[in-house]
């Protein structure tokens, strides 16, 4: 039985800054101070499932630079098997993140490095790919090339999970390959052409892309949960109440906490409800990865 995840998407070196308020037009906004911290929808999602004790592959690219070098550090500090992220000419790929108390985050990312990955880079992964369960993926690398691994990875025999974030067009018929679907709230619209406020509204979003795509859907809110639509059953899942320091990465630790749930057995509606302690977990530290729980630490948070 295949008992691996295999992720193929970017690194990102983050400067997260806590910020009283935006700043407006034409002000400069003194902040107490910033925190730097290993990113990357593609890596924070990885170092989640290797922390939980999944052997996890990293497929992406970082620069020859200083970040570069504490990118592949990090991933291989958090367990994931690294032989897969290619060194390239292109600047490492980067993350500024401005996190307001009241934990909403306004991002932007250079794409970077994470542009520079081609087919050779996911054909070199194949043999991962073919060890793997599950094939995780996000929209932070060309579209393309995301077209081009999910079918790889469909072809290999893997699960695919494609975290549609940020959002971004991809092929009708790519996203009819995967098998489950991961938006959040701004995401959701998008894809929707219309708003999600409530947890109904996002039911019903859930339910309409999982006829469309025929996959199953996750849609998560923020502080408010997150609903899944599996095998055409809506669940809202609402989240656990903590007093959250900065959300940076928390989807993607909850993601990453689906693909070990799955590989644990649990249904994907039972996987939403485990990575619902994860992410809550992440978000009571700064950070992303260093704020990403093992499993003895979910198991000893939420001992129910
Ligand atoms: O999901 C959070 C991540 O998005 C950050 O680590 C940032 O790098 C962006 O990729």
């Amino acid at each position: 039985m295949r008992s691996k995840i295999t992720v193929i998407g970017s690194l990102n070196y983050d400067v997260i800054l806590k910020i009283p308020r935006l700043p407006q037009c034409g002000e400069t906004l003194p902040v107490k101070s910033a925190v730097f911290s290993a990113g990357g929808k593609g890596a924070n999602q990885a170092v989640q499932a290797s922390k939980l004790g999944v052997e996890t592959y990293m497929v992406g690219c970082v620069g020859e630079d200083v970040q570069g070098d504490y990118l592949v550090k990090t991933t291989e500090k958090y367990g994931v098997n690294t032989k897969y992220i290619r060194r390239c000419s292109e600047s490492t790929g980067m993350g500024v993140v401005n996190a307001l108390e009241s934990g909403e985050v306004y991002a932007c990312i250079v794409r970077g490095a994470n542009f520079a990955i081609t087919r050779a880079d996911v054909d070199a992964a194949e043999e991962a790919l073919k060890e793997s369960e599950t094939a995780i993926f996000q929209l932070e690398i060309p579209g393309e090339i995301n077209e081009y691994a999910i079918d790889k990875a469909k072809k290999c025999g893997c699960r695919v999970l494609l975290n549609a974030a940020p959002a971004a067009e991809i092929s009708e018929e790519s996203l009819k390959k995967c098998d489950i679907l991961v938006v959040n709230e701004v995401e959701a619209a998008f894809y929707l052409k219309e708003k999600i406020e409530t947890s109904e509204q996002a039911e019903k979003g859930a339910l309409y892309l999982s006829e469309k795509y025929g996959a199953d859907i996750i849609i998560t809110l923020g502080s408010l949960g997150s609903v899944v639509c599996e095998d055409g059953k809506t669940t809202f899942i609402p989240s656990k109440k903590v007093n959250a320091v900065e959300s940076t990465g928390a989807g993607d630790s909850f993601i990453g906490a689906v693909g070990y749930a799955l590989i644990e057995g649990m249904s994907l509606t039972e996987a939403c409800k485990f990575a619902t302690c994860c992410s809550a977990i992440t978000v009571c530290k700064p950070g992303g990865q260093p704020a990403m729980p093992t499993l003895d630490e979910v198991k000893e948070t939420y001992k129910d």
